[in-house]
């Protein structure tokens, strides 16, 4: 038996036992799942199989994107403290409401995303022959649709290299075109992860920022490389420093003319 496969067994004989410290996890909710129609539930192999996607699809893309938030956020004293002034705010109450309350910094981490896309391209390969803008494409040609290009796109974006989180902020962040953006790629095969990884990443980015302000290690040169995901080659080392006061809450005043407490409500 595998190791996941035999986590499952004991997790499974735990359940049965009906002790209330047994931990509602990621292992838990699969186990218990229902068909609403049929009341079927998932076999061992199938909760292996989520489990996996989990961790395969969902560890190293949330990683990355907060990597490359924290990276853009050295790059800017102002954000930080927005942030962290959000956050300070904000961290409290249900999980399930951080994203709705710390707009800020779910904006620097779809800003983060467009900049660096975890996922920077995705391919299909035509299964007939087609029409694309004007180009003639063959059956069994691979088509690539490369987020990296997509959304550093002149005619997309305006300053399209420039990190700028206000694109994303509750107002503009609707104006932005369903295909401008796909972090979490579209149609049929969107990301199933999406919401989850964004509700993750906030929480955490906003942890981070709470306690900590951070700066780039001096003279590392911070290069993009595509391995399935887009990673900084050789890491990211960073300087912290635990925050011993918050800063004023004007920043965040000064970014939502219509007041704070009405922003962040
Ligand atoms: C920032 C985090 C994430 C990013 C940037 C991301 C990105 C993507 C993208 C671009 C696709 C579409 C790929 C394509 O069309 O070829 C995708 C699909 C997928 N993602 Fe994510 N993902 C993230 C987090 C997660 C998480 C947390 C999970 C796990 C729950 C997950 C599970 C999946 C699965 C299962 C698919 C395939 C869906 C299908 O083919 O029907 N992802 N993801």
């Amino acid at each position: 038996m595998t190791p996941l496969l035999s986590l499952i067994a004991r997790r499974k004989r735990l359940l049965g036992r009906e002790e209330a410290s047994t931990p509602r996890d990621i292992l838990t909710l699969p186990l218990e799942a229902q068909d609403p129609q049929t009341g079927a539930g998932l076999s061992n192999t199938e909760v292996k199989a989520n489990i996996l996607t989990f961790i395969a699809a969902g560890h190293e893309t949330t990683a990355n994107a907060l990597t490359w938030s924290l990276f853009l956020l050295s790059l800017s004293k102002e954000w930080q403290a927005i942030l962290a002034d959000e956050a300070n705010t904000g961290l409290s109450g249900p999980v399930e409401d951080y994203t709705a309350r710390l707009v800020a910094t779910k904006a620097v981490i779809e800003e983060a995303m467009r900049l660096y896309p975890p996922a920077a391209s995705m391919s299909r390969q035509a299964i007939s022959p087609d029409d694309l803008a004007g180009k003639r494409i063959r059956k069994g040609t691979l088509v690539i649709v490369a987020q990296w290009i997509l959304h550093r796109h002149r005619l997309l974006w305006e300053k399209p290299d420039c990190f700028d989180p206000r694109r994303f902020l509750p107002g503009s962040r609707e104006k932005i075109d369903r295909f401008a953006y796909l972090p979490f790629g579209a149609g049929p095969r969107v990301c199933i992860g999406a919401s989850f990884s964004i509700q993750e990443a906030v929480t955490i980015l906003a942890h981070i920022m709470r306690s900590f302000s951070f700066e780039l290690k001096k003279d590392h040169v911070v290069t993009p490389v595509q391995r399935i995901t887009l990673r900084p080659k050789g890491g990211m080392p960073m300087i912290l420093r635990r925050r011993d006061h918050y800063p004023a809450s004007a920043q965040v005043a000064r970014l939502y003319p219509g007041g704070r407490a009405a922003s962040m409500s």
